[in-house]
């Protein structure tokens, strides 16, 4: 049903290119992420996140574990660190008071890993081993250093101080804005992959999901929008609120997204990676947690969409019945098509990106914000362990929701529409919204 990935079909020396050309992309964020002085990459700027310069080193000791030691049975460049770097060992909030490595030293250790990986990659065969099919343990590491890119992009939105980060705004709104709504017929779609050589163990294998016709919305919900529940009491009507939702807006006090603020007038403002600014009302809105998007949802008169209906909109194809590996096809992205990669640093209105629509006309899934679906997460049937239980499974259960499509920050290495992206409901500091869906009427059904 889905077509193999690229990287199938390359040649071992275009593999190794394709692996290098990945590794460098993630690396040159990285280094741009981590410019900053002694005191900017040990500041702890959140007690939510990490000081930078744990990332910087966390990110050069998994890829000695697993290319440097494991793919490349070569000797520790510094196993005495491992502890300090182990995520499961030091919550976020404590870590700024470990021995850690001095920026300096960060450097010089990623640095001296990644000659060693390059080494690897120049005699690697790509078969004969899981961990060497398809590049599946390079493209795993890049995907891990762009996670923590992400990670530390987040760490600058939550930073103090003057802005440290630049890139050019993303294009504007097409003229014409697609119908509301999109309806998905009725019918069994196949979820997850099996194709996708760098796709991660949760989102393995393919099953069959049979779902009823329903309706989803074309793009995320606006800032304008958002606005809209704002100035109708949204805050302030519990029974749009789950229960639990509810005690969380009061016991944590939210009045609004994260980052905004009121401005003298009483319009909205925000502060984005140090700038102040009016809310742009087409934008995405972003920075809410699940309660919030559930409590939108209810006063829409909508539902959040579970997973399921997240990709079957993202990747059916009704023409054929086939599920494609992107929205609009099975090409990987363009610049055309979403905004990803934090070529810009915000989301783009909607409508900005049709050549990304999906064949029922359903737009921006991939790329802008991530979405919060209405999903637990859980393994797909058949799931097995892949490499390392620590990545998915012990999060399997948990306290979490889905959040799918990938932000104006996630890398396309990591923004497969199969990807699953999981957080507490919480959380606000990523970059996430969301979209709503519904079951259609009787009337609709007919
Ligand atoms: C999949 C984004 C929830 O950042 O906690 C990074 C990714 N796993 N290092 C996270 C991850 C190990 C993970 N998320
Ligand atoms: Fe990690």
């Amino acid at each position: 049903m889905t077509t193999a990935h690229p990287t199938g079909a390359l040649s071992d020396e275009a593999l190794r290119a394709h692996v290098a050309s990945t590794l460098q992309r993630s690396r040159d964020r990285t280094t741009g992420l981590t410019a900053g002085d002694e005191g900017d990459l040990t500041a702890q700027h959140s007690p939510l996140m990490s000081p930078l310069v744990w990332d910087l080193a966390h990110i050069g000791n998994q890829e000695e574990l697993w290319l440097v030691r494991d793919v490349g049975g070569r000797e520790p460049v510094r196993q005495d660190i491992d502890e300090l770097y182990d995520a499961f060992k030091h919550s976020r909030a404590s870590r700024p008071s470990l021995p850690l490595l001095t920026p300096a030293e960060a450097r010089g250790y990623v640095g001296t890993v990644r000659a060693k990986v390059l080494d690897v990659l120049d005699r690697t065969t790509f078969g004969g081993h899981p961990l060497r099919e398809g590049g599946f343990a390079f493209g795993m590491v890049a995907q891990h250093e762009q996670q923590h890119a992400e990670t530390m992009l987040a760490t600058h939105q939550l930073r103090l101080g003057a802005p440290v980060l630049s890139a050019p705004p993303p294009p504007a709104a097409a003229a014409a804005l697609p119908p509301g709504e999109a309806v998905v017929p009725a019918g069994t779609f196949t979820m997850g992959t099996a194709t996708e050589p760098w796709a991660l163990d949760n989102e393995r294998t393919p099953h069959p999901v049979h779902l009823p016709a329903f309706a989803i919305d074309t793009t995320p919900v606006t800032n304008g929008q958002y606005q809209q529940f704002l100035a109708d009491g949204g805050y302030d009507r519990p029974e749009l609120w789950s229960a639990r939702g509810w005690e969380h807006r009061v016991q944590a006090g939210l009045t609004a997204p994260q980052f905004w603020e009121r401005g003298a007038d009483g319009s909205w403002w925000r502060r984005r990676f140090g700038v102040h600014e009016p809310v742009p009302a087409q934008e995405p809105v972003v920075h809410v947690c699940f309660f919030e998007a559930q409590a939108y949802a209810s006063w829409a008169g909508k539902r959040l969409p579970t997973e399921a209906e997240w990709e079957k909109a993202a990747r059916f194809d009704p023409a054929t019945g086939r599920t494609r590996r992107y929205p609009w096809g099975d090409a990987a992205p363009t610049a055309e098509h979403a905004n990803l990669g934090q070529r810009h640093l915000q989301p783009a209105p909607v409508g900005a990106y049709p050549a990304g629509a999906s064949p029922l006309g359903v737009q921006q899934l991939i790329g802008d914000v991530w979405e919060w679906c209405s999903s637990g997460f859980d393994p797909y049937p058949g799931f097995a362990v892949f490499p390392y239980a620590e990545y998915s499974q012990v999060f399997f259960g948990g306290d979490y929701r889905i959040l799918r499509g990938g932000s104006f920050g996630t890398d396309e290495v990591v923004a497969r529409s199969t990807f699953r992206n999981w957080d507490h409901p919480i959380r606000r500091q990523i970059f996430a919204g969301f979209r709503c869906a519904r079951d259609l009427t009787a009337d609709e059904l007919g």
